[in-house]
């Protein structure tokens, strides 16, 4: 199998992107990525999109964005694994040019959410749960399916409204350091707290948001990567797994095993120590769709002790100089949450944090040369663990 590297990445500014269509967010990422790799399209073989649309306007994704890149004539996919469409994206690329089928391919995240009314996205959302069993039994949306995780955890172990909302501060903290952030003000506790309820416990300031926005990143095969870089960042490791949709068919409602499974395979294939993986980890990018999805993550990872993930945001172990710095580009929570562009802009921070480009106060300091990225689809549907390293 060949080596795979990141040679390149692009991203928009993620948040209300009334200005630009899907295509033309998808052609300023892809573009950025290229330049990023000093590549034209002639040199891309392979285009796959992550994207789980619905909400916007344009069905074939794949099309209209290779045909806006100029990149008709080569091989395209859509990419669907809901929230962790952008990591399956990279998944497929990166299997592309392991299997040696491809020299150089791009993996393009992008979502166009504000195209419709927030509730309509919220049901499309919803349907993505478990449609006959619980949407349309039960109406119950992604905030919803949250706050039972939430409250099942609060109960079990004892973190508090305020536990959670630590992740907030600290995810709207570094969002307001990263220009590419939909929301680019620092909050309080007190704003948290004080924020209105949106599915008890889960407040407004414990949501990520409506998103738009695209990222991109050009993978190459060692061969390529060698020539046109002397530090290009691999693509070391995936782990993937799925789980059932069906809450009735969970029997662990305080972490998802799929997410857990990913990491195992993850650490597996990087040789990364899975009982004390933040000895190998600089910084890693979550999934805080729902502030209590980060402190989960902490424990399916392998970061804390289960029961112990909300010591880590109380202790603030998790910014910029303690354990393991996580989501230091604002996380879903502040940088936001275009769904199928997610994993891709996870990919562009790793590969933006391994190359110490990140912006002034978060950047964090890498010195084992690994980045870890996390990313769920629907609430552990699917979960796709990455490690990128120098
Ligand atoms: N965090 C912080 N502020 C938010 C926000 C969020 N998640 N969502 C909206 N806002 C702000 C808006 O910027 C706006 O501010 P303004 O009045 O200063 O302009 C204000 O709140 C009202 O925005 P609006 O879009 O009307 O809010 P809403 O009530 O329609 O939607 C949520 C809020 C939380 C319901 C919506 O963002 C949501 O559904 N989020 C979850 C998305 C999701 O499930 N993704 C998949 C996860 S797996």
């Amino acid at each position: 199998m060949e080596r795979v590297a990141i040679v390149g990445v692009g991203i928009t500014r993620f948040g209300r992107r009334s200005d630009k269509t899907l295509q033309e967010l998808a052609f300023e990422a892809g573009r950025a990525a290229l330049r990023d790799a000093g590549l034209e399209t002639r040199d891309v073989e392979f285009l796959a999109v992550g994207c789980a649309g619905g909400w916007s306007s344009e069905p074939l994704p794949a099309v209209v964005v290779a045909e806006h890149l100029g990149l008709e004539g080569v091989g395209s996919m859509r990419v669907e694994a809901a929230c962790a469409s952008g990591s399956a994206a990279i998944k497929v690329a990166a299997d592309i040019v392991s299997s040696g089928s491809a020299d150089v391919a791009m993996a393009l995240g992008v979502e166009k959410m504000n195209e419709s009314p927030t509730t309509n996205v919220m049901e499309l959302i919803g349907r993505a749960g478990n449609y006959f069993w619980e949407f349309e039994n039960f109406g119950l949306t992604f905030p919803g399916y949250y706050a039972l995780y939430a409250t099942a955890y609060m109960n079990k172990y004892g973190a508090t409204e305020e536990d959670l909302s630590e992740i907030s501060v600290k995810n709207h903290y570094y969002g307001s350091l990263n220009p590419y952030a939909q929301f680019r003000e620092p909050v309080k506790l007190e704003d948290v707290m004080r924020s209105r309820y949106v599915a008890w416990p889960l407040r407004l300031l414990h949501c990520s948001p409506i998103t738009d926005g695209a990222a991109a990143a050009v993978l190459a095969s060692e061969r390529v990567a060698r020539k046109l870089t002397d530090s290009p960042v691999w693509v070391r490791a995936i782990g993937s797994a799925t789980g059932s949709a069906n809450l009735s068919r969970r029997d662990d409602f305080l972490g998802f095993h799929p997410a857990r499974r990913a990491a195992q395979e993850a650490y597996r294939r990087a040789g990364i120590d899975p009982e004390r993986p933040y000895r190998h980890v600089d910084a890693a990018l979550v999934h805080d769709c729902f502030t209590i999805a980060e402190i989960i993550a902490y424990e399916d990872l392998g970061f804390a002790r289960r029961g112990e993930g909300f010591m880590l945001a109380k202790e603030h172990q998790t910014y910029i100089g303690g354990l393991v710095p996580v989501n230091v580009d604002g996380g879903l929570k502040a940088k936001g949450h275009p769904i199928g562009a997610t994993g891709v802009g996870m990919a562009v921070e790793a590969v933006k944090q391994l190359r110490r480009q990140a912006e002034p106060g978060r950047q964090a300091d890498i010195r084992q040369g690994v980045v870890l990225t996390h990313n769920v689809g629907g609430t552990g549907h699917y979960a796709y663990v990455t490690i990128y390293s120098t």
